[in-house]
């Protein structure tokens, strides 16, 4: 299974969006995490299509992975579509109909993908893993950047393996050298990072060694 690792953008100079998104580029990473919040669904607010467009201009090559932090993330998939996105995540815990949003992204022609949060059991997937590209195991309580991973969710990467071997499970929150590699021990191989690889003195080095490590 191909590993792929995604800078996320919430972790890049707010003042320099257009730098966030070269560094990532031309750090060699697999594609751009974009996130998007509703303060109807997390305590914050972040940006919009907006962003997932100035990412598509500044680097067309760079896939863009939106993840949806909305409440009626039904009402956007278009304004997200076209904007740019490669693929659009969604809430399990969203007030939509799940089945509808999933398909419905498909049929824009991108991928889909399940977020569950921290406190969501892995069971609640069941019923959607033939119907989507990917789940997405949040590791932190969305809503800001720079948190602590969740050990206590790795199970649930290695539930959610264990019942869809082919299925691509990203990790989202608080990865670092030693959370990503223990990510991909439970079955994780997709992998964000905002922090982590903003901070670096050297994104592309850093970038590295996190292969390095998965190897
Ligand atoms: C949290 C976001 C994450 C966040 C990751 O609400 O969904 O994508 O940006 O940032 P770090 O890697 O700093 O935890
Ligand atoms: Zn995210």
């Amino acid at each position: 299974m191909k590993y792929e690792i995604l800078p996320s953008l919430l972790g890049a100079d707010i003042g320099n969006l257009r730098e966030g998104v070269v560094k990532a580029r031309d750090s060699g990473a697999d594609a751009l995490h974009l996130d998007i919040m509703d303060p109807n669904f997390v305590p914050n607010i972040s940006f919009g299509p907006d962003v997932v467009k100035l990412a598509r201009t500044v680097a067309p090559e760079l896939p863009r992975c939106v993840h949806l932090m909305m409440r009626r993330p039904d009402l956007y998939l278009e304004k997200f579509a076209a904007a740019g996105a490669d693929a659009i995540q969604v809430h399990l815990e969203s007030d939509c109909d799940l089945h509808s949003c999933l398909a419905r992204i498909r049929a824009l022609g991108i991928k889909n993908a399940l977020v569950v949060n921290p406190e969501t059991p892995a069971e609640k997937t069941l019923p959607y893993l033939k119907e989507v590209d990917g789940i997405l195991v949040m590791t932190v309580h969305p809503g800001y950047g720079g948190q602590s991973f969740i050990s206590e969710c790795l199970p649930k990467i290695s539930f959610i393996r264990a019942a869809a071997p082919e299925l691509d499970i990203m990790i989202d929150g608080g990865g670092n050298g030693q959370t990503i590699p223990l990510s991909a021990k439970a079955g994780a191989n997709q992998f964000v990072a905002g922090s982590f690889l903003y901070r670096a003195p050297d994104m592309k080095a850093a970038v590295e060694d996190l292969r390095e490590r998965l190897k």
